[in-house]
C-alpha cells in the first residue's frame, strides 16, 4: 500500500461511517421503511449516505420507524418498478441517479452534457445551490420528493481497448444508464453505439462481450468489478453521476409535522456531511483498481483538450432541452467555485 492510498484509507476509516444497516435490526412495534440502493453500500458514496441517513431516523425514532437499507439491487433496479414502487408505498426511500430520472425532470439531464463541470466538488456547489431546487420541484409534479441530493462522483470511460483519444474505440457497443439523447450523441461523436442495461447488469454483458466498453465513476467500475473485465479505465471527468434522495410526497404528507421535519432535516445533514467524503471515496476505488492491476489512462492536458473539442458541440445542442438559463446557472456556479478554499 503505497502512502496516498494509505493516507486515504485511513482518512476514510476515520469518517463517521455508518453501521451496517440490518435488515432485520428492526424492533417489534417499529413501522420498516425499506431504502433500496443499486450499488454497494460500505465504502461507496451512495451506500454510506443511505446507511447513514438509516442510523439517523433509526437514532431519532427509535421505538417508532425503522430504516432498512438494501444494496446492490438487492430491493429493486434502478427502472420503472422502482418508482412505481415509491408511489404504491412499498418502497420509501430511493437514490437514483440523475440520469435515471430524466423522464420526471428533463433538467436532471444536465448531468448527461460533457465537460460542463470542471470536478466532482465544483459540482458540490451545483449541488448546494438553490438551483438544484429546480430539479426536485419537476419531481414533485410526478408524487416524488426531493429530501436532498447525494453526490458520487465523474464518470470515466472504459473499454476492451485502452481509450486515449475520442475515436480509439469506434465501432463498439458501449452499455450506458439510461434513453438521454445527450449520452447518445456524446457516443456517436465517438463512433460508439448506446445500449441501455441495468446497473446489475453491466458486469456479466462486459464479461460475455455483448456490450464492450461503458463509462461510470470510480466508485462504481470498482465495487462492481468492471474494470477486471476491460483492458483500461480512461480518466476523462466527461459527466457526474449524483443523485437526488428521494421518497413520495404522499409518505410525507402522511407524517405530522414534527415528524417529517426528523426526516427532512436528517436528509439534509447527512448529505451535507456524507458528500465531503464523495471524491475520496472515488480516489480510493481509483488507487484500488491500479492495486488491483487494473489499468486507469489519464490523460495529458492536450489529450484531455481533444475530447473537450470534440464533445463541444453537444452543450449547444442540448441546452435549449434541458433550459437554457438553467445551463447557464450552472455555468455560473463552476465559474465561481473555489472549492479548495
Ligand atoms: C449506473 O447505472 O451506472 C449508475 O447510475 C448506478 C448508480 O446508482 O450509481
Amino acid at each position: 500500500m503505497n502512502r496516498l492510498t494509505k493516507y486515504l484509507t485511513l482518512a476514510a476509516m476515520a469518517l463517521p461511517v455508518a453501521a451496517t444497516a440490518d435488515p432485520t435490526g428492526c424492533d417489534t412495534g417499529e413501522e420498516v421503511l425499506k431504502f433500496s440502493v443499486v450499488t454497494a453500500l460500505q465504502g461507496h458514496p451512495k451506500g454510506e449516505a443511505a446507511l447513514a441517513y438509516a442510523d439517523y431516523i433509526n437514532a431519532e425514532m427509535d421505538g417508532r420507524y425503522c430504516v432498512e437499507v438494501y444494496g446492490r439491487s438487492e430491493l429493486y433496479p434502478d427502472d420503472e418498478t422502482l418508482f412505481q414502487a415509491m408511489l404504491d408505498g412499498d418502497l420509501h426511500f430511493a437514490a437514483p441517479s440523475f440520469a435515471k430520472i430524466s423522464g420526471y425532470a428533463a433538467k436532471a439531464d444536465i448531468f448527461n452534457l460533457p465537460f460542463l463541470f470542471d470536478g466532482p466538488l465544483h459540482v458540490l456547489e451545483f449541488l448546494q445551490s438553490e438551483e438544484i431546487n429546480q430539479i426536485g420541484d419537476q419531481m414533485s409534479d410526478d408524487g416524488f420528493a426531493a429530501l436532498g441530493y447525494i453526490s458520487n462522483g465523474m464518470r470515466q470511460f472504459s473499454s476492451t481497448v485502452p481509450m486515449r483519444r475520442p475515436g480509439d474505440a469506434e465501432g463498439q457497443t458501449f452499455r450506458v444508464s439510461s434513453s438521454s439523447p445527450v449520452t447518445a450523441a456524446v457516443l456517436d461523436i465517438m463512433g460508439i453505439t448506446p445500449m441501455k442495461l441495468k446497473f446489475s447488469e453491466v458486469y456479466d454483458n462486459l464479461a460475455n462481450g455483448t456490450v464492450q466498453g461503458q463509462e461510470n465513476t470510480f466508485a462504481n467500475i470498482q465495487k462492481m468489478g468492471f474494470y477486471e473485465v476491460q483492458a483500461a479505465v480512461t480518466e476523462t471527468n466527461h459527466t457526474y453521476i449524483g443523485y437526488p434522495m428521494l421518497t413520495s410526497q404522499r409518505f410525507l404528507d402522511s407524517l405530522d409535522a414534527e415528524t417529517r421535519a426528523v426526516f427532512l432535516i436528517g436528509a439534509q445533514l447527512i448529505t451535507h456531511e456524507r458528500n465531503r467524503f464523495a471524491f475520496e471515496l472515488n480516489q480510493i476505488s481509483r488507487r484500488s483498481i491500479i492495486e488491483d492491476d487494473g489499468v486507469v489512462l489519464a490523460l495529458s492536458p492536450a489529450e484531455m483538450q481533444a475530447w473537450r473539442d470534440a464533445f463541444a458541440p453537444v452543450l449547444d445542442e442540448f441546452k435549449p432541452s434541458v433550459g437554457a438559463e438553467f445551463v447557464d446557472a450552472a455555468i455560473r456556479i463552476n465559474a465561481a467555485a473555489d472549492p479548495y478554499n
